[in-house]
């Protein structure tokens, strides 16, 4: 079953109407859609860490902000939005936002994972709520200032005004999305289905990009050639499955040779055993606690698998690879 699409016309910006929106972190979406909801005409503040640990502080003044530390934004909002990277949500949250929610305001996410796995556990008269643009904080401004938006979603978790819904949808509005559409989802679903997908479909794609790399280089082919069956010719046409769907491609927009080796030995590359056991750790939520693990101990793997994969070959083709063809 569909889910309801809310568009503009379905959607006013009057419940954020004479309110305080704080949003917390001026990072990846904090920047983008504090803009884009200021533009909207919506009063909007921003709560940083201390000033001299975060450059989110600068960086929203130069913006033109008034900028505040989260706990002073968080006492002067009527609706507090956590841009904040979601691992280090809980420690702030504890410290500087819990107490300073005022009742009857609400405190609204961009991903579930904290409220879902219970982090974070917001006091029972405020609204919960979530709006998630699907795409990159750069990618929501530009398209906001072509006059367009980026598909996204909503959830309410916990509704004590009676108005949450409108409270979100008017977010959405602001950051531009519901030019596009935005559809109702839960917590959960979002939560979940957005750790799955970048486990599955970002990991497995980058290790299969990986592995075409290395197989071809394995074999003596030319690395600029093999890094551009890698990358670049999988760019294109996931533009064009994206635009006319993956059947019109295929059998339309594709060779015939493209068919049928797509049809012989695509389903091949894939461990469907694999995809559910990942499936069930994150419905699980082992993949949340691995997470959070990982983060506390300083994120180990993560920076040693930086080192790693930085100093590879298809890393270093890459940058000469560029420089060359770049914008070919
Ligand atoms: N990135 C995306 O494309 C995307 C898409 C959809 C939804 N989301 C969601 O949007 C939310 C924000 O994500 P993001 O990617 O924008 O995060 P981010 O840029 O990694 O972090 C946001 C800001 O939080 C600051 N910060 C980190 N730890 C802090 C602390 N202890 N105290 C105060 N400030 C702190 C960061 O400063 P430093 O950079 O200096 O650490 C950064 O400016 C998350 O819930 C995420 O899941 C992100």
């Amino acid at each position: 079953m569909l889910n309801q699409v809310y568009r503009d016309e379905d959607v006013n910006l009057d419940a954020l109407k004479g309110k305080t929106v704080a949003v917390l972190g001026y990072g990846i979406q904090g920047g983008p859609q504090a803009l884009c909801l200021r533009d909207s005409g919506i009063d909007v503040i921003i709560g940083a860490g201390p000033r001299d640990r975060f450059p989110d502080w600068d960086k929203a003044l130069e913006d033109g902000f008034d900028v505040y530390s989260i706990d002073e934004a968080t006492s002067k909002a009527d609706v507090v939005h956590v841009l904040l990277a979601d691992p280090a949500q809980p420690t702030v949250y504890r410290e500087f936002i819990h107490k300073n929610l005022k009742p009857n305001s609400t405190i609204s996410f961009a991903h579930g994972f904290n409220v879902l796995y219970g982090a974070i556990q917001p006091p029972p008269d405020v609204n919960v709520v979530l709006f998630v643009p699907n795409g990159p904080g750069h990618l929501v401004r530009e398209k906001f200032l072509e006059g367009s938006g980026i598909y996204g979603a909503v959830a309410v978790d916990q509704d004590v005004t009676g108005n949450a819904m409108d409270i979100v949808l008017a977010i959405a509005k602001g950051v531009g999305s519901t030019r596009v559409g935005v559809v109702e989802v839960e917590f959960d679903s979002e939560t979940e289905g957005d750790n799955f997908e970048e486990q599955v479909l970002y990991g497995g794609t980058i290790a299969l990009m990986r592995a075409v790399f290395e197989v071809m280089v394995d074999h003596g082919y030319p690395p600029y050639f093999a890094y551009a069956k890698a990358i670049r010719s999988l760019r294109s046409v996931v533009d064009v499955m994206d635009e006319v769907g993956i059947e019109e491609y295929i059998s339309k927009r594709s060779s015939r040779t493209c068919e049928f080796a797509v049809r012989l030995s695509g389903p091949r590359v894939i461990d469907r055993q694999e995809i559910e056991k990942i499936w069930n750790e994150t419905v699980q939520g082992d993949f949340a606690a691995r997470w959070m693990t990982e983060w506390q101990l300083g994120m180990f793997h993560l920076h040693r698998q930086r080192r790693t994969w930085q100093k590879s070959e298809m890393e270093v083709v890459g940058h000469e690879w560029r420089k060359l063809f770049g914008e070919g």
